[in-house]
């Protein structure tokens, strides 16, 4: 059974955080709302309990998952070493949608880190999420909570779809605010290095600390094991059109309705009436494509289409981060 609690994102209840952060404690799973997407939480320091999280998602053992703290003074409990750039970066976006990439105290729960020396961290800005870690006392492991494989959960609708009746609780604050998930820095590398680009940019970040790399050799990548595994993909094909106009994006289209049904995101109207053609828009805006991208691959999904053809937008500032998530999708998906 998964409990499902609503709660008022801007002044969570005390005592539906309470429950859940009891629940941590003692070991369990409770999925909850943070600024990026939601995360499925267990106590960071608790291997049992942290093993249960790549059970629940079918998470790959090899795929590290993101520690979750509510202040500076809990990340001492989670790494010793952390260096001059890193409390620059802290201090510039914590709380917020960064993740710092750090050596990893003993403490922390083996599986987290995945055999890696280093360890993930940040520090969210969703009340629900950092009024649920200060609950609990204790750092919380969070990967996104989908189905390994499938796009990330931006409502809790989402998360029950993909692992409700396998774990303990949701809570559902409503929609996240960004929608995709939070840039990875590696600040053990120098010069530090992007292992996933998100809402905080290279530009935004070197502003701050100087030069910082954008990750992308295979030795690189190495470095985030996640970003090796299927990710962000619905069950249908995903047809990415970098670049194209309205009169393209509809030939592509029409293209593949001859086989069968397509789904079509993004924000130009295509002038296509069929009743095999399922289309969602959404604003031209990098923060448009972020909020609702993951939500219509899962709308779009349900109609069970041949193929989603999807209108990528510029590749550049915030929308690097999207058209990576895209890019990714539609690389993995069988086409
Ligand atoms: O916005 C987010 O980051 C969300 C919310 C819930 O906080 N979390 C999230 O977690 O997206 P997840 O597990 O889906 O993605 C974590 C990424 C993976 O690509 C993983 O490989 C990388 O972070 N990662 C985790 N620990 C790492 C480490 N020690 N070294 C390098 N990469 C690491
Ligand atoms: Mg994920």
């Amino acid at each position: 059974m998964t409990q499902v609690l609503e709660l008022d994102p801007e002044r969570p209840q005390k005592e539906a955080i309470e429950l859940a952060a009891s629940i941590i404690r003692d070991g369990g799973l409770v999925a909850f709302p943070t600024e990026t997407v939601y995360g499925l939480g267990a106590d960071a320091m608790n291997e049992q309990a942290v093993l249960k999280i790549f059970e629940a998602k079918g998470r790959p053992a090899d795929n590290p998952c993101i520690v979750h703290v509510d202040s500076r003074e809990m990340l001492d409990r989670v790494s010793a070493s952390v260096g001059d750039k890193a409390e620059r970066l802290i201090q510039t976006f914590w709380p917020g949608p960064l993740t710092l990439v750090l050596e990893r105290n003993v403490d922390v729960a083996e599986p987290v880190s995945a055999g890696l020396s280093t360890v993930a961290v940040r520090m969210p800005e969703h009340r629900i999420a950092l009024g649920l870690i200060q609950a609990a006392r204790t750092p919380i492991a969070a990967p996104s909570a989908n189905v390994s494989g499938r796009p990330s959960p931006t409502t809790a609708a989402h998360v029950f779809d993909d692992l409700g009746g396998r774990i303990d609780m949701i809570l559902d604050g409503g929609a996240t605010n960004i929608g995709i998930e939070s840039t990875v820095l590696d600040v053990t590398a120098d010069p530090p290095l992007i292992l996933r680009p998100g809402w905080i940019t290279q530009q935004v970040l070197s502003e701050v600390i100087g030069p910082v790399g954008l990750g992308a050799s295979d030795q690189e990548l190495q470095r985030s094991p996640g970003t090796r595994h299927r990710h962000y993909s619905p069950r249908a094909a995903i047809i990415l059109v970098e670049q194209g106009t309205t009169e393209q994006l509809e030939t592509i289209c029409r293209h593949y309705l001859e086989d069968g049904s397509v789904g079509f995101i993004g924000y130009s109207k295509l002038a296509i009436d069929d009743a095999s053609f399922f289309s969602i828009n959404i604003g031209a805006r990098a923060k448009d494509y972020a909020h609702s991208i993951y939500a219509a691959l899962r709308e779009i999904d349900q109609k069970n289409p041949g193929v989603i053809v999807v209108e990528g937008i510029r590749d550049s500032d915030e929308g690097a981060a999207v058209m990576d998530r895209l890019r990714r999708a539609a690389s993995e998906s069988a086409v």
